[in-house]
């Protein structure tokens, strides 16, 4: 496909919740920005017109943002187009190619279950709307190896690998671009990033919430699928891979790939699952299920950089706060001078990536007083007002429409990962409960931490 921008954008999965959610704020933010002309056609099989899809556009927005600025709305609305049909039959790939009439590069953004991919890229190859097209995909991408395997043999047949865009939107987010940057940026982290100097990695995302409704995806997913096995372990590429040697999107992917091919196997040495109490009276989860809703999980990077320092990943709904956090915590000095460091005390850096955006560096300073005691400081830079920042699906539509890849899995990466994770998914033993509102499972983490313990992410 040519480097042009798209020129129309279809979405597949128009009437359903993610487009609802997050779909459509972003268009409308992409609007009021003035980054958004195109066409955009919504295409799902309820019976509605461009009129009724603009009304649920505009609720999701204003759910999103509060007050909907009813003259970007119009131009939004003014955009939108509907196709109706099922996926199933070839007709509403025909009806939809008429819709694109004389449009050349539309970009198809499948917001729809991963078992629709296959019809939908069939339906579109037939129709003769493959051609000049890109494609975006939505997580989760497969359920394993060779689910993604399979999946990705399903587009490959339509189209090529560099005109597919696999999202995981943490990768859009600020913060998450923020890492790289100050990784890559800055000179003084360079000599200390590796294993002479680094104790361990901790990367913690904690929700305060439950499964809100979405019991029944869940509980088909769990914790691992859900964010380590996509979310977290990008976290953990950025902090561990070389910096890339050019620009473009496959000089960035290829670090992140050599850091995925030396990263090991897991075994059920290095997980701790949990569930949180109540999760099975939840609507759509079995009754008997023994999916995780926590899970810490340690990983090995077999590279000169990183060789014995691990990397653990924590995750999990019903936990006690709200946020996510990177911590990377060096070794303490050889010899205590002065009073040493105590439990968690350390020298780190420390990337907070929500709700707020932080950076902060961890230090010992001598406290006020006669003695040389020491107190644990933090130097930090934290983003006061993040309301204009850019949301991740937004950068992402806007990255897709203009064919930079730089954000998105390639097919090497989606493999790679399942091949990581493998081993631990599908655990059909019951996980110990824990009670909501705390780390874990007590018992089971209690031998399973980074040394020197977790670090947990404040409010
Ligand atoms: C999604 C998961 O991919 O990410 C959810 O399916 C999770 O379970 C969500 O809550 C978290 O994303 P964010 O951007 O709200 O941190």
């Amino acid at each position: 496909m040519s480097e042009e921008r798209s020129d129309v954008l279809v979405l597949f999965g128009a009437t359903g919740d993610l487009a609802h959610k997050k779909i459509f704020p972003a268009l409308y933010d992409m609007v009021a920005r003035g980054t958004l002309k195109e066409p955009v056609v919504g295409v799902a099989l309820e019976d509605w017109d461009a009129k009724k899809l603009a009304d649920r556009a505009h609720d999701g927005i204003k759910t999103a943002v509060g007050r909907v600025d009813e003259k970007v709305f119009a131009k939004l609305a003014s955009l939108l187009r509907y196709v109706s049909g099922d996926y199933r039959s070839q007709d509403t790939f025909d009806k939809l190619k008429e819709a694109l009439d004389g449009y050349r590069h539309p970009l198809y953004y499948l917001a729809v279950p991963p078992s629709m991919f296959e019809p939908v890229v069939q339906g579109l190859e037939q129709s003769g709307g493959a051609q000049g097209a890109r494609l975006m995909v939505e997580k989760p991408f497969g359920r394993d190896l060779q689910s993604a395997r399979w999946l990705n043999r399903v587009l490959h047949l339509v189209f090529e690998e560099k005109s597919i865009f696999r999202i995981d939107h943490y990768l859009g987010k600020e913060a998450i671009q923020n890492l790289l940057y100050f990784r890559f940026a800055n000179s003084f982290l360079e000599p200390i990033w590796n294993r002479n100097y680094v104790e361990s990695v901790q990367i913690t995302m904690a929700e305060d919430f439950g499964v809100e409704g979405r019991g029944k995806f869940y509980d088909e997913v769990g914790c691992i699928r859900d964010v380590i096995e996509n979310h977290l372990l990008n976290i953990l590429l950025l902090l561990a891979m070389e910096p890339p040697t050019g620009r473009t999107a496959d000089d960035l992917i290829d670090e992140k790939v050599q850091v995925l091919k030396a990263i090991r196997t897991l075994t059920t040495d290095d997980v701790v699952r949990g569930q949180f109490a109540g999760y099975k009276k939840e609507p759509g989860v079995a009754p008997n299920s023994a999916v995780e809703t926590f899970a810490a999980v340690r990983f090995m990077v077999d590279t000169w950089r990183w060789q014995g320092v691990p990397f653990y990943i924590r995750a999990g709904k019903c936990l006690p706060v709200h946020a996510t956090e990177v911590m990377v915590r060096f070794k303490r000095p050889p010899l205590a001078v002065f009073d040493g460091f105590k439990g968690d005390q350390a020298n780190y850096v420390r990337f907070r990536i929500a709700p707020e955006v932080a950076i902060g560096i961890g230090a010992r300073r001598k406290a006020a007083g006669d003695g040389m005691v020491g107190e644990q400081v933090e130097l930090s830079a934290l983003d006061e007002e993040t309301s204009g920042d850019m949301e991740p699906y937004e950068r992402l539509i806007g990255d897709a429409m203009n064919g930079n890849a730089q954000l998105f899995t390639r097919q090497d990466a989606s493999e790679i990962a399942w091949r990581i994770v493998g081993p631990v998914l599908d655990d059909k033993t019951p996980p110990p409960v824990y009670k909501p509102g705390t780390w874990g499972p007590a018992e089971a983490m209690a031998d399973f931490a980074p040394p020197n313990g977790w670090s947990d992410p404040g409010k």
